[in-house]
């Protein structure tokens, strides 16, 4: 077991990297940020910041003497820097996990070779594969690119055969998936910790509502029967020891209107979907990072109270800062912003937890909330 006092690593330093920092930071560990960039949100707050390219060996070589352990906070690293760490130090999680995170084509792949449902799929490498993916996965269907994608970008619902193959060359021809649409009636997430003895810790299943692609709300207790829940949480545990899992692990789930269960993708990672356990669970996402890192037990994931988590996009910010007095005048509201100097329209800028009794109400404030800081800029 890692203890406090010993120093942890992260590569990458967005928010997910800040969240995880200050969390081992309370715990009382020390914590190195590699990130290449030397603002980034978690750069700012770690004891050590090695500010180099994720592929510069003698950084990693510093980051291995720096660290008792170290983990991730984004999967799109070099595979190859993983590997090293993993072969020098202690890694989590497993570099094999984070490979098949990187590439829709191989995640798909895991599941249908593990028997986990997922919508149907097809490979589109050339023109010559349009027609094949079609008929696998019928219309509307949606294209993908295999890499690279977050918050719905290098994606294009296509409603025929020529939209598609507009699509493709639109994606710069790059290997994609044709993933068959869903209708859905919700999508839900579960995140959950599995510890290098096997034993998986999952939190709460959240419910999640995107919007453009990019996560909105997510709602806590989600209103899901108990059978869509057991379904569920058996998917996502079986994937987890299916890749050796060891660390925390986001699974996104669709349900149809029809009631399947489908995966959608997963991320090697704490999760958005995830962010609500920072205030409303005994043990929060970041903490059982900390803790399958350094081999320790899992934290309590029982949620103390219903929540409501409220992405704050950078279109919120408009010419000035959004109304924070009135944030910070809302007894139930537990504000997160992860310290990004500049504003943009869809960047992850921070994140609101609303507390309370019952979802519905905390549902309407979230929204009633959002609206108003969004009105403020006109
Ligand atoms: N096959 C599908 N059927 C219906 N809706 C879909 C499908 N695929 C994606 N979507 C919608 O688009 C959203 C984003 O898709 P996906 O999770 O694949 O993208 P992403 O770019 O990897 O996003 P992120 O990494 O932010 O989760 C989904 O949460 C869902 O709302
Ligand atoms: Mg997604």
């Amino acid at each position: 077991m890692i203890l406090p006092g010993a120093t942890l690593g992260v590569m990458g330093g967005g928010q997910l990297g800040r969240m995880f920092a200050l969390e081992a930071l309370r715990m009382g560990y020390r914590v190195v940020v590699f990130d290449p960039d030397k603002n980034s949100p978690a750069g700012q707050i770690a004891h050590q910041h090695l500010c180099a390219a994720y592929d510069d060996r003698s950084a990693l070589d510093e980051m291995l003497q720096a660290c008792d352990a170290i983990t991730i906070e984004f999967e799109n690293l070099p595979i190859d820097s993983l590997v090293y760490l993993e072969s020098k130090g202690q890694l989590s999680p497993p570099s094999s996990a984070v490979r098949i995170a990187q590439d829709r084509l191989l995640e798909k792949n895991f599941f249908r070779d593990h028997g986990l449902a997922t919508p149907r799929f097809h490979i589109i490498e050339s023109d010559a594969d349009v027609t094949a993916a079609v008929a696998e996965t019928g219309l509307p269907a949606i294209i993908k690119t295999a890499r690279f994608g977050y918050d719905g970008k290098g994606q294009a619902v296509c409603e025929s055969e020529e939209a598609v193959r507009e699509a493709f060359a639109a994606l710069g021809g790059v290997t994609c998936i044709l993933e068959q649409r869903i209708a859905l009636k919700t999508e839900i997430s579960v995140v959950l910790a599995r510890s290098a003895a096997g034993v998986v810790t999952p939190f709460p299943l959240a419910e999640n509502t995107h919007t453009n692609g990019i996560l909105d709300v997510t709602v806590v207790p989600a209103a899901v029967d108990e059978t869509l829940r057991n379904t569920a949480l058996d998917l996502a545990t079986r994937l987890a020891d299916a890749l050796a899992y060891v660390g925390v692990l986001a699974v996104e789930l669709f349900v149809s209107e029809q009631g399947e269960v489908l995966l959608n993708e997963i991320a090697p990672r704490p999760h958005n979907s995830g962010h609500f356990t920072q205030d409303a669970t005994i043990t929060s996402q970041f903490g059982q990072q900390v803790r399958m890192m350094c081999d320790l037990p899992a934290g309590s994931p029982d949620l103390r109270c219903p929540v409501v988590m409220l992405n704050l996009l950078g279109d919120l910010w408009g010419d000035s800062q959004p109304d924070w007095a009135a944030v910070l005048a809302e007894p139930g509201a537990s504000l997160h912003l992860y310290g990004k100097a500049e504003a943009r329209a869809g960047r992850k800028m921070g994140h609101i937890n609303f507390l309370g009794a019952d979802t519905a109400a905390l549902k309407a404030a979230a929204l009633a909330f959002k609206s108003r800081l969004d009105r403020r800029k006109s």
